[in-house]
């Protein structure tokens, strides 16, 4: 019996294969869950869910846009009946200060990283209400749990997923609805571009682990929280960071 058998999960954000969606989406098949991969329109995740098996499906979804949620959310309620856990994970980075941020880079940063979290967790919550079970966990970064030597867009959008994470566990607790975030560190993901290899040791050296994250390593806390194993965990932010934060 695996550890998320038979429930349904939803993730956005996962069309890549080297991201930290995909590696969700793997962590939780391999656990027995029925999988639906999502990503925005032009990332198409197909590939990747063939590879995952017969269990795993791949939708489009734009997570900053209402409707994409209402039309993922009902074909998967279609097809396959319910939906017990929600991973929040789309986002994007802009790597600028206060002073660089342009209003039109701000608001889409709070748009992709924060917006997309409350259209995703209201999307599913009702239902989640109704079977009276549900998990919904949020990809949140340690950008939201510091800001020294933080963007300045990014963080701002990922403090608030902690803040949205904290409200909705507690206004869901009553209906057996877990609300949980993960504050990763530097996850070796598409996020971090083509960094060169000089660029990579810099970044690994500048850790009190001495090395990065990967995506494997969220994803086992992901399989957690969407697992029964963490029934008395809610509106908790995981640091996933080897001590970054420490
Ligand atoms: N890589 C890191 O160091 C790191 C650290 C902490 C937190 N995070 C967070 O982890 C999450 C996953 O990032 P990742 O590291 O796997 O990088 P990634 O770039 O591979 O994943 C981000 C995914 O979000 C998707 N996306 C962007 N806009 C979207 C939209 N409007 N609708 C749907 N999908 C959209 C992208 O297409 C991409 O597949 C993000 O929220 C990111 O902020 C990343």
């Amino acid at each position: 019996m695996g550890m998320v058998e038979g429930k349904v999960a939803l993730i956005t954000g996962a069309g890549q294969a080297k991201g930290q969606g995909a590696a969700a989406a793997r962590a939780l098949a391999r656990e027995g869950a029925t999988v639906i991969l999502t990503d925005k329109p032009g990332v198409d995740g197909a590939s990747v869910a063939k590879d995952i098996g017969k269990d795993a499906t791949f939708l489009y979804l734009d997570a900053t846009s209402e409707q994409s949620w209402t039309d993922v959310v009902s074909t998967v309620q279609a097809r396959f009946g319910r939906i017990d856990v929600l991973f929040n994970n789309a986002g994007m980075w802009l790597m600028k200060g206060l002073l660089e941020t342009a209003l039109d880079e701000y608001q889409s940063v709070i748009l992709v990283n924060q917006t997309s979290v409350f259209l995703g967790m209201k999307a599913v919550a009702g239902i989640m209400k109704a079977q009276g079970r549900g998990s919904i966990i949020n990809n949140c970064s340690t950008s939201g749990l510091i800001g020294r030597g933080q963007p300045f867009a990014y963080a701002a959008s990922k403090w608030a997923i902690r803040g949205m994470t904290r409200a909705a566990a507690a206004e869901l607790a009553p209906f057996n609805v877990r609300v949980n975030s993960i504050c990763p560190g530097i996850i070796q993901s598409p996020m971090l571009g083509n960094p060169s290899e000089e660029r990579l040791q810099a970044m690994a050296a500048s850790l009190p682990g001495g090395r990065l994250g990967q995506p494997d390593e969220t994803a086992a806390v992901v399989l957690f929280l969407a697992s029964d194993a963490s029934s008395y965990v809610s509106g908790a932010d995981i640091p996933v960071d080897a001590a970054r934060t420490a």
